[in-house]
Formats: structure tokens, C-alpha cells, sequence
């Protein structure tokens, strides 16, 4: 299986962003954590991060041509504003999952409303960095 991981604006900055609300962990440890957890299993994942809108549209609709089987992507700000990003995901036909690493129902109003939220399967948020190991999880069946 393979995977593409798709990460929004912002998360670039983890480690250093609101630690308290988002752990100190960086995207890189993130992947590292995912990658010596599951390091019995056999899969492929290409991590992927942009500020941009664009890139993230522009890697989901190369995504099945590039041999992606499923995407996990964490919107990040654009979860709660993106009706292209969310019609994008409806445009890859393979398995997706969203994550986020915090709880949003425990923060602002405004993070309660997930426009992208409907182009995956399901959400898994709140968890950290085992947000990400639980989607991975479910889409390898372990
Ligand atoms: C986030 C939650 C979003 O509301 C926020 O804008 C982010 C990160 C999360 O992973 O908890 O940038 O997606």
C-alpha cells in the first residue's frame, strides 16, 4: 500500500507552534514515530507539506496517477474554509482519512465547522501524533 501524507499551512512550524495545544513534536518526528511503530508492516508513505492551497489540490489530483491507493491528510486552517480542497478529495478515488492532532470541539467556535471533513471516509482528531498512527492503522488493517 501506498500512501500519501498530506499536511497544510502552518504545520511546517510544529514543534515550535503552540506546543501546548499541538505537541513538540515536528511533521519529521511525526513521520518517524508512524514509521518505527509500524516497522513490522510493509508500506510506502510520502509526507508532504505546503502553505499553498494549490500544491495541496495539485498533489491530490496526480495522487492515483502518482500510485497512491489511499491519502491522510490534515487540512490544518483549511479544514474549516476550503470547499476546493474538499471537492479535490471528492475527486480521488481511493481511501482518505482526516487528521487533526488536536481536539477542535474543545476550541474555538469557528474550528467546529469542517468543510474538507466530507471528502474523507472519517476524522481521527485529538489524539497528537497518534492521530496520524491510528490513520495509518486503519488503512493497513493492523
Ligand atoms: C489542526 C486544527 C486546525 O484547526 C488548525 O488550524 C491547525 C491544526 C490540528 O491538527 O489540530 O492548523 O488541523
Amino acid at each position: 500500500m501506498k500512501i500519501l501524507v498530506l499536511g497544510g499551512p502552518n504545520l511546517n512550524l510544529l514543534g515550535d507552534r503552540e506546543p501546548e495545544v499541538y505537541g513538540k513534536d515536528t511533521l519529521g518526528d511525526i513521520e518517524k514515530y508512524v514509521d518505527k511503530s509500524l516497522s513490522s508492516i510493509s508500506f510506502e508513505s510520502d509526507w508532504r507539506q505546503s502553505n499553498s492551497e494549490a500544491d495541496l489540490i495539485g498533489w491530490i489530483h496526480s495522487a492515483s496517477t502518482d500510485g497512491f491507493d489511499a491519502i491522510i491528510i490534515n487540512p490544518a486552517g483549511l479544514t474549516h474554509t476550503s470547499v476546493s480542497l474538499l471537492d479535490a478529495l471528492k475527486s480521488f478515488k481511493g481511501e482518505k482519512v482526516e487528521v487533526h492532532l488536536s481536539n477542535t470541539y474543545t476550541r474555538e467556535e469557528f474550528r467546529k465547522t469542517k468543510i474538507t471533513s466530507a471528502g474523507s471516509r472519517g476524522v481521527i482528531e485529538g489524539f497528537g501524533k497518534d492521530s496520524y498512527l491510528l490513520a495509518f492503522k486503519f488503512l493497513l488493517k493492523v
